[in-house]
């Protein structure tokens, strides 16, 4: 990583969360605003639930659906994964590209395409959707969903969130959010490792208050 971190980079007033560039699909500031960051907690779990040793000669594939930066999907890599790193914003691929100087990399390939247009995923030992699906149109969720479920092999797992339907965000248009009951219905062919739903009041660094109701996730496939 050549890029600076938030806290190196100079600012001319209060920092903004990355939230805040989520919320408006600001996408460049929100990769910014993470730039550094390490992989998601719900991938190093679900990285412990993938008990077998990595061939080298034949890696297995890990999906980064949502990629972002690129924050798994470098997590992935080193640890000598194959990765397809897909998102819909050219600056996410461009910067695992050039800011991560993972262009060349032979175990990865990256996909510009929105959620809209996913379909026939290859067959994956691992699924990441970090803070990702929720931005995916509520109209095309249900068929994205099916084709992850599809793409994970049995035995595979997902690791990602899902966003509640008393977060702040819920009532946006473009948002797919779940109650309870519907994301735990979703993984109805998982086995469940992990299902933590968080919900709780913070504020921005301006301090406007955002309601936060997150599942976070990670199962294996039946
Ligand atoms: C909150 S960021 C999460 C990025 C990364 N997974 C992480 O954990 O930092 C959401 C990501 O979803 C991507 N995204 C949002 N809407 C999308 C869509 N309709 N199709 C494809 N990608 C989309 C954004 O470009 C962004 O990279």
């Amino acid at each position: 990583m050549t890029e600076p971190t938030p806290a190196d980079r100079p600012t001319s007033g209060p920092a903004r969360k990355p939230h805040e560039f989520a919320a408006t699909r600001d996408w460049p500031g929100y990769f910014d605003a993470v730039a550094g960051s390490g992989p998601r907690d719900t991938l190093l779990r679900a990285l412990e639930l993938f008990d077998q040793p990595i061939d080298p000669d034949a890696p297995p594939l890990a999906i980064d659906l949502g990629c972002g930066e690129g924050r798994d999907t470098q997590h992935l890599i080193d640890l000598g994964w194959r990765v397809l790193a897909i998102d819909g914003h050219a600056d996410a691929i461009r910067r695992i590209r050039e800011v991560r100087r993972l262009a060349e990399h032979p175990r990865l390939t990256l996909l510009e395409l929105p959620f809209e247009s996913v379909e026939q995923l290859p067959a994956c030992d691992l699924l990441a959707a970090s803070f990702s699906l929720p931005f995916c149109p509520p109209e095309h969720f249900a068929r994205l969903w099916s084709e992850l479920q599809a793409a994970l092999k049995p035995g595979a797992i997902f690791a990602g969130q899902l966003f509640g339907d008393r977060d702040e965000w819920a009532t946006l248009p473009d948002r797919a959010h779940h109650t309870r009951e519907a994301a735990l219905e979703l993984l109805s062919a998982f086995e469940i490792d992990t299902f933590n739903e968080e919900e709780r009041d913070g504020e921005d660094a301006s301090g406007t208050p955002k309601h936060w109701h997150v599942f976070h996730i990670v199962a294996r496939k039946r």
